[in-house]
């Protein structure tokens, strides 16, 4: 292991320092006895290095691992598109970093109205009439999404009765997850024949049990449901709600507003449209979106502005479902969603769904040719390929996607959605140039000449990462990460499931 890539703590040691710091200038005294009754450790260990170590280390750990900065990110279903940096420094500004969760709203009229514009910029995106922005990811949207379809149920009488959601087979993992997690259950209907919503098997899944329906548009497969206002009508008329399942906005903002299309409740991952990086499980923004008739059931605080301008947290909302998040959310990830809804204004939202758009159809016929494309129609943001035409060289999928990696290019999402055998989900977005799409579409193309040619250089891959493959699997399943600080210099338990070059 290289100097570069031991633990801090392992660096180092007894006069190894970073700033000087000026001399103390009032009375040493012990801690003890500045927090009485504070349990304290006996001994506090902390690494000794210079700056420059401890830079160096930092900029190597960025470096082990693929991410959007250093080459081409097409994780379907991810949108993992570069985002503007300005956007992170408005985040950071101390006004926003350094305000208190638990100031009065006299002291917060800034952070306020950020909440209440992204409120209503997001309402008028959407088409809907009210917008929180309180749940933390696009699952936890659902859920609070379904909660506020829960309460309008009983609030009318039908809460015992209605307990059913129709999702379709080709809607994201996350859906029946959440149905589950409110109590309700999931009834599948498969698609049709062109991978879309079949209005026959919905019709028969439809009855009076139905509490909503659950659409992701487009779906898991890249593809808008040509007949949403069916589908919408439908459950309506069977006394249902329809909820879009929006994190896929990215394909749609600035052209189609859910709300125009029937639907009651949608949630939006702030995360993947609207400026920050969904993959690697950063802190991301499920904002969830409601006609008229749901607006009173939404989470308590909501930010609104009174009758003399001045804006307040609103807590008077008596059919409210209460509380999903703490404070007020993810609020650096809303201040970065405002910052880039407003640079972009209207045409520039509209201008990002059409070349979202346009740069996946590219990609998609330019290797229709080469790997089976089981959908063939145009797609939106995103399409899925097959990998099962490299079986008979002994390859799957999972090679072609480690594959990848020796080329500089994270992997698509493999094995979902789970409707397609083999599958790899291919989101290029619209931040990526046609020389990088031909470079990855290239590389694609030798790899599937390899597979012909040289499999087992595949099912070794990768071959050029401070790893080699990972045995995923165990690594999941026997999950240790505790480091001994006794141990120094042993090989942390994570690496003993992995390769090491
Ligand atoms: C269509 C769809 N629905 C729901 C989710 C869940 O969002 P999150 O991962 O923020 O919980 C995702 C995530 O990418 C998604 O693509």
């Amino acid at each position: 292991m290289s100097a570069e890539r031991r633990l801090l703590i392992e660096q180092g040691g007894p006069g190894h320092r970073g700033p000087a710091l000026p001399a103390c200038d009032v009375p040493a005294r012990p801690l003890a006895e500045l927090l009485p009754g504070v349990p304290l450790r006996g001994e506090l260990r902390f690494p000794q290095v210079t700056e420059p170590e401890v830079v160096r280390h930092f900029i190597e750990l960025s470096t082990l691992n693929h991410h959007v900065d250093r080459g081409f990110y097409p994780l379907g279903s991810c949108t993992m598109k570069h985002n503007p940096r300005i956007n992170d420094e408005l985040a950071a500004l101390p006004g926003f970093t350094q305000a208190h969760p638990l100031a009065g709203d006299g002291a917060t009229q800034g952070c306020l109205r950020v909440m209440a514009t992204v409120q209503r910029l997001l309402a008028e995106i959407t088409g809907f009439a009210a917008v929180t922005t309180q749940p933390a990811a696009g699952a936890h949207g659902e859920l609070t999404g379904l909660l506020l379809i829960r309460a309008h149920h009983r609030a009318r009488g039908e809460g015992e009765r209605r307990r059913r959601v129709i999702v379709p087979d080709s809607a994201h993992g996350t859906n029946p997850a959440s149905v589950n997690l409110v109590g309700y259950e999931t009834v599948v209907v498969a698609s049709g024949d062109h991978a879309t919503v079949s209005l026959e098997a919905l019709e028969q899944a439809l009855d009076d049990r139905t509490a909503a329906v659950m659409l992701t548009v487009p779906n898991t497969l890249g593809l808008f449901e040509p007949q949403v206002l069916e589908v919408t009508r439908l459950a309506h008329r069977a006394g249902a709600q329809c909820y879009m399942d929006g994190a896929n906005l990215n394909a749609l903002v600035g052209r189609v507003r859910p709300g125009d299309l029937g639907f009651d409740v949608m949630h939006i991952n702030v995360h993947k449209t609207f400026s920050t990086p969904h993959g690697g499980g950063g802190p991301g923004a499920g904002p969830v979106a409601v006609a008229r008739h749901l607006e009173p059931f939404l989470p308590v605080p909501l930010a609104v502005t009174g009758p003399d301008g001045r804006m307040r947290l609103d807590w008077e909302r008596p059919q409210s479902i209460g509380r999903v998040h703490s404070f007020n959310g993810n609020f650096g990830i809303l201040v970065r969603a405002l910052a880039y809804i407003l640079t972009l204004g209207p045409a520039g939202l509209r201008e990002v769904s059409k070349v979202a758009t346009l740069n996946a159809n590219y990609l998609m016929r330019r290797l229709a040719g080469t790997y089976e494309l089981p959908h063939p129609e145009p797609c939106m943001h995103e399409f899925v390929l097959s990998g099962r035409g490299l079986r008979k060289h002994g390859v799957r999928t999972l090679d072609v996607a480690k594959r990848l990696l020796d080329f500089g290019v994270h992997a698509p999402t493999v094995y979902f959605p789970l409707i397609v055998e083999e599958a790899l989900m291919i989101e290029p977005t619209e931040t990526e140039t046609l020389d990088r799409l031909d470079h990855f579409a290239g590389v694609m193309e030798r790899i599937a000449a390899e597979a012909r040619d040289h499999p087992q250089l595949l099912r070794d891959a990768p071959h050029t990462t401070p790893v080699g493959r990972l045995d995923e699997g165990r690594a999941a399943r026997e999950l240790r990460l505790k480091w001994d600080p006794g141990a120094r210099g042993e090989a942390p338990a994570a690496r003993e499931s992995t390769t090491c070059r």
